[in-house]
């Protein structure tokens, strides 16, 4: 059995110093925002070289406090992408704003800044780009609208911490980057958490009081706000996780580039791209991609796109490999968001995407033999989808567009 993620093998190489910070904790009995949200602010903003970051109780509240802290409200449009999770527009829709949306670019499934360009009209109030599977958006073309059009921007950073753009972390380009600690994301607590990074002060202030009740001081609230405080003892677990990070997202990248120099033979598969200056490409060597990049992905899922996806998923659970579909349905063709009046069709890159994608096991304590098992049982279940479909006199052999 090999899982899509495991979180056990983490807990234990950390086992003595998280138990540690959380007696600590209890010890202290400085339960609500404590020193350890104080530091891991600190060191979260260090992180990713922005001025500060404000600590809220998941990644889901970090959007929707970074968007209310912009004045996102009733009559506003907000233009994101249709191919992430449901948080994202939820966020936007939950404050009474509109979740616009704009087609992905096929090569990095991250939002197209063309599309973006097409959606804005004199309502769009902020875009809200997803950095997906921690693979970074093209942020130039973006933020280069967002200064024409005079937008916000807040960056959907929950899978993608650490990930970097032209040397900058993501999170840093916009007003706000919003990151999730959910317990499998790359950093992930011990429960749920979240927090926001911001150059902007003002709008850092402004979401300390909002996940506060919309109080200053105590017991004096000057609007309605909300309790989204981040735990101090998930705060003191973070703290104990952050240092290794580095190193846990360069063994993602490792098993991705070698996924990648397996799949590349194979012509039905699709692998995940990484923006260059010459465009978009398929790395397999950790050295060469290291070295004077435009982007660095971290690799939250390694998701590869193929045709009779389905079939793949069944035969690979039989044998005992874990993998997921992140995400079957694009948003635009959620229910939640049917009365928007998108229709299949509107945005046939995320639907191409939404069909054909599979996210295989990776986490840093996959081996190396784990991930040649995971491809060669990749190889042989597409192998055997072939024959069967031969003998049946069905014609699987087209790949997903590229
Ligand atoms: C792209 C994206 N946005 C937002 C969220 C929401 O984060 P949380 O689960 O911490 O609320 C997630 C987490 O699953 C996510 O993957």
């Amino acid at each position: 059995m090999i899982p899509l993620c495991d979180l056990k093998q983490q807990y234990q190489a950390l086992k003595p110093r998280i138990d540690a910070a959380m007696q600590d904790v209890a010890a202290a009995a400085s339960y609500i925002l404590g020193p350890n949200v104080t530091e891991l602010e600190r060191e979260i903003a260090a992180y990713c070289n922005t001025e500060r970051a404000v600590g809220v109780a998941s990644g889901t509240d970090a959007l929707g406090l970074s968007l209310r802290a912009l004045n996102v409200g009733p009559g506003d449009e907000v233009i994101t992408t249709p191919f992430t999770f449901v948080a994202t527009s939820e966020a936007i829709g939950i404050l009474g704003a509109t979740p616009v949306f704009a087609d992905i670019d096929p090569d990095t499934l991250n939002i197209d800044p063309q599309w973006i360009d097409m959606a804005i009209t004199p309502r769009t109030k902020a875009i809200l780009p997803v950095h997906i599977y921690g693979q970074p958006c093209d942020m130039d073309p973006i933020m280069r609208l967002a200064e024409k059009y005079k937008l916000h921007v807040v960056e959907d950073c929950a899978q993608s911490i650490g990930a970097r753009y032209r040397d900058r972390a993501t999170g840093s380009f916009g007003d706000a980057g919003c990151f999730s600690f959910f317990p499998s994301k790359n950093l992930g607590c011990f429960g749920d958490g979240g927090m926001i990074v911001s150059n902007n002060e003002k709008l850092s202030e402004r979401v300390e009081v909002l996940r506060r009740h919309g109080g200053r001081v105590k017991y004096h609230h000057d609007e309605l706000g909300l309790n989204s405080r981040l735990d101090e003892l998930q705060a003191a677990i973070l703290r104990v996780k952050l240092p290794h990070l580095p190193e846990w997202e360069s063994l993602r990248r490792r098993h991705a580039y070698h996924y990648n120099s397996i799949f590349i033979e194979m012509p039905e598969v699709i692998c995940p791209r990484e923006l260059s200056p010459e465009g978009p490409f398929v790395p397999t060597d950790q050295k060469k991609a290291d070295g004077g990049r435009m982007v660095q992905c971290v690799y939250h899922q390694y998701t590869i796109r193929v045709p009779y996806r389905d079939q793949l998923c069944r035969l690979l659970k039989d044998a005992g490999i874990g993998n997921a579909v992140y995400y079957p349905v694009p948003l635009h063709l959620q229910k939640v968001h049917s009365c928007r009046g998108y229709r299949p069709g509107c945005f046939p890159c995320a639907e191409e995407a939404s069909e054909h994608c599979i996210s295989l096991p990776i986490f840093p304590e996959l081996t190396e033999t784990q991930v040649e098992t995971v491809a060669t049982t990749v190889r042989e279940s597409i192998a055997a989808i072939n024959r069967q479909s031969r003998s049946q006199g069905v014609d699987l052999s087209e790949r997903p567009a590229a």
